[in-house]
């Protein structure tokens, strides 16, 4: 049978809808939110008018909801957070958004005091960050990057946004959006991982998943795409550090999951922390103005990460908070988080006519804008109804798509003669590691419920006959050693037919500001697993991790390795449903696994150089690699195994050439030769030979999924047309010459033989 997919295009990369998305280039933008919206022109004209501009720089100020959460749990400590003293701005008309409170009944409590205790009673608009679920946890967004589906991204962020909007809260600040190429940053976990393509399909199909198809409606959740822009490539993968790149480089590989994420509907993003090309992100009207507004149109408001503004001090941008805001302002960002220098600084700003009265209005029309697309001038208790919340909440439907989600996010590097899956009942199984414990919800849960976690023990129980022979030996902390630890876990194991080793990073170790020198199993629990590797028995790696690592010794020589993230409130029986074999492993890497540290930044799509590394021993000198490890993954982006062994065809191409305005067919024959169905991802690279600017050794343009029973052979096909091959040329537009191209249809970046076209005009 002959699959046939629609042309991945650039339209459809920028527009944000990829090959798996069948409702891609239909506008999800919301016709109740624009018809909201110009309802309520003329009413936001008059407010504007009617303002003070102290009222208006209340509309641009936001702060953490005091009422309901201690906000310095995930931030540095607000010593402004105090219930008393924001009630009274709220009053003052000092406020016109809080984040970070959840609670149907508190948002209409404190809805109110907007509403009947403010001087005009505007809305006042509830955000929060819900990253990966609100009560019930997803998978964390690298993870279910892995899963390579457009549509259950999509599902999990509806299922995020129904018990998020249900609990009062309007806007998310999700999904982030930065391409990360260096695991060494702790905010790899956030993302969809180093990939262009995956990444902006995936930003798409979030923004359409939070903001449903009517922004107006009861569960819709305003998308954030964050961080803007190029956060994801900080020097060295130190969170918050400086970038610095070509022009090409911003727009071709950072912008456009961003340009995606706003062509699927996102009416609002976050300024980022840090600088590029020397003017800080959140001062840089390039970037937030001539680029997001005059170039791509956006209609949405832009908020300032925690305090970025102010920070534009210590980049030595600013002189001092008045300055900030200024530049702030004039550049761009129309609502500042936490600093509350906007309420400072606006009032003086405008008098001494250092910001013109029309900025400040223009950045109001837009904040008011998005309120009145939410519906909140129609509904201002939108959402804050405990019935719905009560329904909502840890619905049976949510969990069981979280269920869902973990299984398919989980990767299977390896498994060496055949150890997994493993038998249900007959053999003793000890289970060793940190990674057992119950830290399965990663970073960003603020809410998450923990009393409805599954964790591994339970999931393992209850999926293993009653009295079956399991142990757990937690053997080691994350990053040090127990007393005894070793000798218990070495024990354990000398008397278990198999070692399920549960090893890899703690939440803590994989999050904001949490960057890491050595990408690795930290040194207690490599020691542990090495002493453990003395019993000699057939050992399973579970791998918890929130970025990618270099595995070394016996985690690596391990017969199977299973990467199971950090999978969120049903990890226990997620991974039970892969481990016994009711499910097949499906996940691909959405990041490529380094032989070594020093690799970093490594990124399967990395230009050839003058002087190309050959991949095949023996070692030539004067080439692009180091002395250490070759210049390649040591599990390339896009691996993952099933538990069926599938081969791969040759590569097909319809015809040796593709005429300008033409289309090309490229397919590959796919054959389950295992005893077991298996989901197989296969992914379609190109290589465009020579070009005005050189190009990368492979670019993913497109993926198919495709389910192959055993003994079942399917052909699969892409069609590329022109667009599809463009790149950000010389001109900083997308551009494409006639030439040739390889074309890889593959299981992973590394692996395949190319086959070839020309392009001819
Ligand atoms: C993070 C943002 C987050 C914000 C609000 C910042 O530290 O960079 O991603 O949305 O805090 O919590």
């Amino acid at each position: 049978m002959t699959l046939r997919t629609p042309s991945p295009s650039r339209r459809a990369l920028l527009g944000g809808a990829g090959l798996l998305a069948a409702s891609f280039m239909v506008s999800v933008r919301s016709a109740a939110a624009q018809d909201a919206r110009v309802r309520h022109a003329s009413r936001i004209d008059a407010l504007i008018a009617r303002m003070t501009i102290e009222e208006k720089a209340g509309q641009l100020s936001l702060f953490n909801d005091p009422f309901r959460f201690r906000p310095q749990e995930v931030n540095p400590v607000d010593k402004d957070g105090d219930p008393a003293r924001v009630a009274d701005m709220i009053r003052k008309g000092q406020v016109g958004s809080l984040f970070n409170g959840v609670g149907a009944a508190g948002a209409r409590t404190i809805q109110d005091i907007a509403l009947k205790e403010s001087r005009l009673g505007i809305p006042l608009l509830f955000a929060a960050d819900v990253i990966h679920g609100l009560y019930t946890v997803f998978p964390v967004p690298l993870a279910e990057a892995a899963a390579w589906d457009a549509g259950l991204a999509e599902r999990t962020a509806r299922a995020a946004a129904r018990e998020s909007a249900a609990s009062g809260i309007h806007q998310t600040y999700a999904p982030m959006v930065d391409v990360a190429r260096d695991q060494r940053w702790g905010r790899v976990v956030e993302g969809a991982g180093e990939d262009v393509f995956l990444g902006s399909v995936l930003a798409a199909a979030r923004v359409r998943g939070f903001q449903g198809p009517d922004l107006t409606a009861k569960n819709a959740l305003l998308a954030t795409p964050k961080h803007f822009a190029a956060y994801g490539a900080a020097e060295a993968g130190l969170d918050y550090n400086t970038t610095d790149m070509s022009e090409q480089r911003l727009r071709g590989v950072y912008l456009p999951p961003f340009k995606a994420g706003f062509d699927a509907g996102a009416l609002s993003t976050m300024s980022a922390f840090n600088e590029v090309n020397g003017v800080p992100a959140t001062g840089n009207g390039w970037l937030l103005t001539d680029i997001l507004r005059d170039e791509w149109g956006f209609e949405g408001y832009v908020v300032s990460d925690y305090t970025s503004e102010e920070e534009l001090i210590a980049h030595g941008f600013a002189e001092d908070g008045r300055d900030a805001a200024r530049i702030a302002l004039l550049a761009g960002v129309d609502m500042s988080m936490v600093s509350g220098l906007y309420n400072a600084h606006i009032p003086d700003l405008v008098a001494k006519g250092d910001v013109p009265m029309s900025v400040v209005d223009r950045s109001v029309r837009r904040v008011l804008n998005v309120k009145a697309a939410l519906g909140l001038f129609d509904d201002p208790y939108k959402g804050s109804d405990p019935d719905a919340e009560r329904r909502e909440v840890n619905a049976p439907e949510h969990h069981a798509l979280s269920r869902e989600a973990a299984r398919k996010s989980v990767v299977m590097l390896k498994n060496d003669g055949g150890v997994l899956p493993l038998p249900r009942s007959g053999k003793r199984i000890a289970v060793i590691g940190p990674a057992s414990d119950d830290d399965v919800f990663g970073p960003w849960t603020i809410w998450g419920d923990r009393t409805k976690a599954v964790s591994l023990e339970a999931g393992l129980r209850a999926a293993l006959a009653p009295g079956a022979a399991l142990t757990f030996v937690r053997g080691s902390d994350p990053e040090a050693p127990i007393e005894g630890g070793i000798d218990a876990a070495v024990a354990a194991a000398r008397s278990a037919d198999v070692v399920i080793l549960a090893v890899g990073e703690s939440t803590p170790m994989s999050a904001e500001a949490q960057s890491r020198a050595e990408i690795v199993v930290p040194a207690p629990q490599q020691a542990l697993a090495e002493a453990v590797k003395t019993a000699g028995k057939p050992t399973v790696v579970l791998l918890r991790t929130g970025r990618a690592l270099a595995l070394e010794g016996a985690i690596r020589d391990a017969d199977a390795i299973l990467v199971t993230w950090f999978l969120g409130s049903q990890h226990g029986p997620a991974l039970a449903d892969l481990l016994f074999g009711d499910h097949s492993p499906s996940g691909r890497l959405p990041v490529s696994f380094p032989h070594v540290s020093g690799q970093q930044p490594f990124h399967y799509d990395h230009k050839p150089t003058g002087r190309p590394a050959d991949p095949a021993p023996p070692r030539e000198e004067y080439r692009t690699q180091f002395r250490e490890a070759p210049h390649s993954a040591a599990f390339p982006f896009g691996h993952g195994l099933g538990y069926g062994p599938v081969t791969y065809g040759a590569t097909e191409v319809e015809a040796s050439t593709l005429s300008w305005d033409g289309r090309i067919e490229i397919s590959v024959e796919v054959s389950n030769v295992g005893v077991r169905p298996v989901e197989e991802t296969v992914q379609l690279y190109v290589r465009d030979r020579v070009a005005r600017l050189t190009r990368p050794v492979r670019e993913l343009k497109g993926f198919r999924k495709v389910r192959l029973e055993p003994g079942q052979t399917r052909r699969v096909a892409f069609t590329l047309d022109r667009k599809t091959l463009e790149y950000m040329g010389p001109e900083n537009r997308w551009t494409v010459e006639p030439g040739r191209f390889d074309v890889w249809l593959a299981p992973d970046a590394q692996s395949g033989v190319a086959a070839g076209f020309a392009l001819v005009r």
